[in-house]
């Protein structure tokens, strides 16, 4: 289909050797000679673009480019003037003309300009629906979980999600804590602006600094440059600080000056910048511990922390597997183009037996495994990791009651005891850490250092 233009022009060999022109380029050319008529056309078809005279014999250029602007802010209008007068220029950009050429018309000038806004209208269309897809992948219902737990969750991320309060998300590793920051920012008024997740522990403190508050020319032997820090250009956005329990004691004193004030220094300069962010932070350290130890900052902790969402392990909603199972179904029989859609009871039984230690980003692993090796569209135990495997018979045995819940308990501990630490292994077995211990001494298994 070809693009359609509205010639605006009431010098007539102009006009005709116009339309000609573009008709010959492949476009739909229309010509009128005054602004009235061109109103009337626009009423009932639709331009892609509009080349319009500045002086026409009733209403003007500028004043029909306005009325357009009104009902069409969309509408790429360009101006052709007579007076090369930098005020008409200016006026007409101002009234929202996309360009404006300078009579007596250069074929070449005017060809390209128009070549020019038709590629900017194509880009932002698919800005606009990226931006779109974006949003979407964000969106709330993206948020699998209809436990209490995490419909509460889900509430209060709906509530504060425009608010402009600090947030703390803290939860094990995989309990989705990047994927809620990235809803929360995505339903903010700031959602156009930028989400910077930065890492804390991915960085070398002497890096990170200059990473976060940029530095001037000269701040270090390496900085040839000046660099603009990714909080300058996060301005107006949100800042996603990864791993926050991880930031030196250093940098907490620097960052803490940014969240007060919201103002930064770059590394070597002397002057600060303002800027205007929002925080969310996250931890699946102890962080309230290393406040009470003296390795996290309490002044920043409160800062950080204004509003507080702890995210549950998967194994403290349960109830939440079946759907999880039947969503990464879906997505990775999709993502990977392989029709699995069915897993057997089996194969769902050990799922809904095992620990998770690893949470969903371990259950999202491993039914993308299965979907990979499945053969007939159907996931069963076979498809399953052995670890897993054998965890989920322990548990259904000694619910057969043909192991007991100690020769259960001894069994777990010695299977598990090296992957994890004792809080951990006391939270598995839903037994304090000082009932571990006892158990431990009773039946003579010593940790392995
Ligand atoms: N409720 C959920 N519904 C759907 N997918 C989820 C949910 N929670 C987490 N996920 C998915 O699980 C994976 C891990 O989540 P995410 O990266 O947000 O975890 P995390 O808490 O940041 O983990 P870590 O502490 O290891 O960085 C992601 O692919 C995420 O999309
Ligand atoms: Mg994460």
């Amino acid at each position: 289909m070809s693009e359609r233009l509205l010639i605006v022009e009431d010098e007539e060999t102009l006009s005709s050797s116009l339309r000609r022109v573009f008709l010959r380029d492949g476009y739909e050319a229309e010509v009128v000679d005054n602004a009235e008529s061109a109103l009337e056309m626009l009423d009932k078809g639709i331009y892609d673009i509009i080349i319009t005279d500045i002086i026409l014999p009733g209403m003007s250029g500028i004043e029909m480019l306005k009325k357009i602007k009104e009902s069409l802010p969309e509408q790429i209008v360009i101006i052709m003037t007579a007076y090369a007068s930098l005020e008409t220029a200016v006026e007409a950009l101002r009234a929202g003309a996309y360009d404006y050429v300078v009579k007596p018309i250069i074929h070449e000038e005017i060809k390209q300009i128009v070549k020019n806004a038709l590629k900017q209208r194509a880009l932002q269309a698919e800005n606009v629906l990226l931006k779109k897809q974006i949003e979407r992948q964000y969106d709330f219902s993206r948020i699998i979980g209809e436990s209490s737990a995490m419909q509460k969750i889900i509430n209060e991320v709906k509530k504060i999600a425009d608010a402009r309060s600090n947030v703390l998300l803290l939860g094990e590793t995989g309990t989705g804590k990047e994927l809620i920051a990235r809803a929360i920012h995505f339903n903010s008024s700031r959602a156009d602006k930028t989400f910077i997740p930065i890492n804390c522990s991915a960085i070398p403190e002497n890096l990170l600094e200059s990473e976060l508050f940029g530095h001037v020319r000269g701040a270090f032997t390496g900085a040839i440059t000046s660099k603009k820090g990714l909080f300058e250009e996060a301005n107006g956005g949100t800042v996603f600080l990864d791993e926050i329990g991880d930031l030196s004691i250093g940098l907490q004193s620097k960052l803490l000056r940014a969240l007060e004030d919201q103002e930064i220094r770059p590394v070597g300069g002397t002057q600060s910048i303002k800027v205007d962010l929002r925080f969310i932070s996250a931890t699946n350290k102890d962080i309230e511990n290393a406040v009470k130890g003296g390795t996290f900052r309490e002044d920043l902790f409160y800062r950080i922390n204004v509003i507080t969402i702890k995210l549950p392990p998967l194994r403290e909603r349960k109830e939440d597997i079946e759907l999880l199972v039947r969503f990464f179904i879906q997505k990775y029989s999709k993502d990977l183009g392989k029709p699995v859609n069915e897993i057997d009871n089996e194969a769902s039984e050990i799922l809904k037996a095992y620990h998770w230690p690893g949470n969903i980003r371990e259950l999202q692993n491993i039914i993308e495994r299965a979907i990979l090796i499945a053969e007939d569209g159907i996931i069963r135990a076979e498809h399953l990791p052995e670890g897993i495997k054998t965890e989920g018979s322990f548990i259904h045995a000694a619910l057969d009651d043909k192991l007991s819940i100690e020769n259960y308990t001894k069994a777990f501990i010695q299977k598990h005891q090296n992957e994890f630490n004792e809080q951990q292994l006391a939270d598995m077995l839903g037994i304090t850490r000082k009932s571990l211990w006892e158990k431990r001494k009773r039946w003579g298994i010593a940790r392995h250092e």
